[in-house]
């Protein structure tokens, strides 16, 4: 291997979402998912070769502890491409993403490390091949990949070589998407332990690959007509459906806190008010509010904290 250059990859949010794998190794998803990329906000990571017996890894200008949940999961990816014990490299990420945000960093830490090991071990794969490496880290990592609307195929096979994230040819300028973070002094179950409770405990998970399909033609229309009333009732209503499956397992895995619930409330009754704004959560207490351009000033009235992003700029 050899040094790489820095690279780059998004964060993205789902407005489908991916809860629940057939395959936890490969991390491979029950349904297909698709998210919207946010721009410059993601993770920049390089990778150096490095003499010591392990390898070093960095986050935002702080060395971690090689027994840090992050270090494992990253010296565990690396396993993949290096014969036992051989090859350490110094890790190093940048996130663009503002902490304040609330916005989990391993969709576009993986994607970029995938995208630096395929550098620095001259592996010259395709995007779609780089997709698929991102998601042995993550799996919401293979739609860091790409930047706009992208769709993860959750594929048949059994390898997992056709599940990947697909880019959709559509743009949505002046589609915003609103960060409001709500203070989590509890901390909450990780995504990846969460949706294994979900599917073995919750009956009610049955109903939720149905749901996922459906949600998932609904917002391919929105996207491809530019209607937004149906790509926001889409995205939460699948985000409070997923919820319903999570309260649903046992023990019951609650991500909100008051103020997630105050915020939705807040939501619903400026949504009566004529207001477009519709929202989505993951498996956390923050809230991603998604309007359009036109609606930011009013909508930075009701929310001053609230930091906005542009995935496709703002023209
Ligand atoms: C709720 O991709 O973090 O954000 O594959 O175990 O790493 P692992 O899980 P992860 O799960 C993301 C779940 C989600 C929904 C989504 O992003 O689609």
């Amino acid at each position: 291997p050899v040094t790489s250059e820095e690279h780059f990859a998004p964060s993205n949010i789902a407005l489908c979402k991916y809860w629940g794998k057939r395959d936890t190794q490969l991390n491979l998803p029950v349904n297909a998912s698709l998210s919207v990329s946010l721009g410059y906000l993601g993770s920049h990571t390089r990778l150096v070769p490095i003499d010591y017996s392990a390898d070093e890894i960095w986050l935002n200008g702080d060395r971690l502890l090689p027994s840090a949940a992050f270090s494992q999961r990253i010296s565990a990816f690396l396993d993949l491409f290096r014969a036992p014990g051989q090859c350490h490299f110094r890790v190093t990420t940048r996130n663009s993403i503002p902490t304040a945000a609330g916005l989990a960093s391993s969709a576009s830490g993986f994607a970029a490390l995938a995208l630096a090991v395929n550098d620095s071990f001259q592996l010259g794969l395709n995007t779609e091949q780089l997709s698929v490496l991102a998601r042995l880290g993550s799996g919401s990592a293979c739609r860091s990949v790409f930047k706009g609307f992208v769709e993860w195929q959750m594929g048949q096979r059994e390898d997992g070589l056709d599940s990947h994230g697909v880019v959709l040819p559509e743009t949505w300028p002046g589609l915003c998407v609103g960060l409001i973070k709500v203070d989590a002094s509890v901390k909450s179950t990780d995504s990846r332990s969460g949706m294994k409770r979900t599917v073995e405990t919750a009956h009610l998970y049955q109903s939720w690959p149905l749901q996922a399909a459906a949600d998932l033609q609904q917002l391919r229309r929105a996207i491809t007509v530019g209607d937004f009333t149906l790509l926001g009732q889409t995205a939460e209503h699948n985000a409070l459906s997923m919820h319903a499956t999570m309260i649903a397992s046992w023990p019951p895995l609650v991500y909100w806190q008051p103020e997630s619930l105050a915020c939705m409330q807040k939501i619903w009754r400026l949504r009566q008010e004529g207001l477009p704004v519709y929202f989505t959560m993951d498996a956390g207490p923050n809230l991603k509010l998604l309007f359009e351009r036109d609606q930011l000033e009013e909508l930075m009235r009701h929310f001053p904290d609230m930091e906005v992003i542009q995935p496709f700029g703002d023209d």
